[in-house]
């Protein structure tokens, strides 16, 4: 058997009609950046994910960074990350001037710890960026409660999570700017670059709107020295087709995972990310640990399975921040899942019949 780590084939063969369709649309509209297509995604995302308003954007590192601008943080602030994310997020405090301080994930969970972040806020603190992590909800109620009492700003990182909930509520409408990607194999993706900026706020959304648009909100008049980043037409237009599926991709990746689950649970030295309590995922990616590791990508790389390593150099390790005197074993948390995690193939379309064949790959491995 040959089982890519992610496949494309069962999500976008059944609407090929429908994304070519709303391809052609945008071709003879002739209207391509900021017009019907764009106004009507963001309606029906900010509808998905139960907010007021949802702002098209280029990407989701835009969106991070434009979140954080819109709320006015810059230098001298400090904004609390998790020390296992995607480089994105420490990179979009970074953009700004102000001070990524990385507090360490739950072991168990791979989600930021609310009572380390207790332990981290400073007068200096002016937003934390929780990241729902490999499409699990973080403890949002513990967390918009800390930012509550100390005046802080939350920015939800939904790259990884659309669809989410905690205490049945979506992920994307807790804090109060949140950002997200449709970078292709998110849960939804676009067929390029996109990303979203949610909120119930409609001074922050106004606000949001100009800084994606060069600072304007009336044409050729500029209120701040914005950016351009904007969702473009054709991808919102496919974007849209791709909206009325994602619960039921995601229903599907439910089902993988706790196949998953249920077949890996006490294999070798195998653990698997455990739910906090109220929190969902959509498992976007299936990361199990194992001090084996290498050995078993390379045997699961010989059977003809990919898999892949999120991430396998932490962001404080990483040459780009070399100069900001983060040390070797600081983030131990990090660090030991950088070392022994690895992404098992997960995607609507999985059969069956492959899942049993990287299971079976998996038991004979350690037995
Ligand atoms: C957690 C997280 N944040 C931010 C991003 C950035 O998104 P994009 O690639 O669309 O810029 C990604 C994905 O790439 C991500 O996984």
């Amino acid at each position: 058997m040959n089982i890519p780590f992610f496949r494309f084939d069962q999500m976008h063969g059944p609407i090929r009609e429908d994304l070519l369709q709303a391809a052609t649309r945008v071709i003879d509209s002739g209207y391509f950046i900021l017009g019907p297509e764009v106004h009507a995604f963001e309606e029906a995302f900010a509808s998905y994910c139960g907010v007021k308003h949802a702002v098209g954007v280029g990407n989701g590192l835009e969106a991070l960074h434009l979140a954080l601008r819109t709320l006015g943080v810059g230098p001298g602030d400090d904004v609390i990350v998790p020390s296992n994310t995607y480089i994105a997020t420490v990179l979009a405090v970074s953009y700004t001037g102000a001070t990524p301080v990385l507090v360490e994930p739950y072991n168990h969970t791979g989600n930021i710890n609310p009572e380390a972040i207790r332990a981290a806020i400073t007068p200096a603190t002016k937003a934390i960026i929780p990241v729902h992590l490999y499409g699990q909800s973080c403890q949002m109620i513990d967390i918009m409660a800390l930012a509550e009492r100390h005046g802080i700003y939350v920015i939800e990182d939904n790259a990884q999570s659309q669809g989410a909930t905690c205490q049945g509520r979506r992920t994307g409408s807790w804090g109060h700017l949140n950002a997200t990607s449709f970078y292709p194999g998110k849960n939804i993706g676009a067929l390029g670059d996109g990303g979203a900026i949610t909120t119930h706020d409609p001074i922050l959304e106004a606000d949001v709107r100009k800084w994606r648009n060069y600072g304007s909100e009336v044409k050729y008049y500029n209120e701040v020295q914005g950016y351009n980043s904007r969702l473009d037409e054709l991808q919102a237009a496919l974007l849209l087709v791709k909206l009325a599926r994602l619960d039921s991709w995601n229903e599907d990746r439910k089902r993988l995972a706790s196949r998953y689950n249920k077949c890996l649970s006490g294999v070798g030295d195998i653990q698997v990310f455990q739910l906090a309590e109220g929190c969902t995922s959509v498992y976007h990616l299936y990361p199990i640990r194992t001090n084996r590791r290498d050995e078993l990508q390379s045997k699961l790389s010989k059977s003809g399975i990919g898999s892949l390593i999120h991430y396998p150099v932490p962001p404080h390790l990483q040459n780009a921040y070399d100069k900001k005197g983060w040390k070797k074993g600081q983030f131990p948390i990090a660090e030991k899942h950088a070392q022994t995690l690895l992404s098992l193939p997960l995607f609507p379309g999985l059969s069956d019949d492959e899942q049993d064949f990287i299971i079976e790959t998996i038991h004979s491995f350690f037995t």
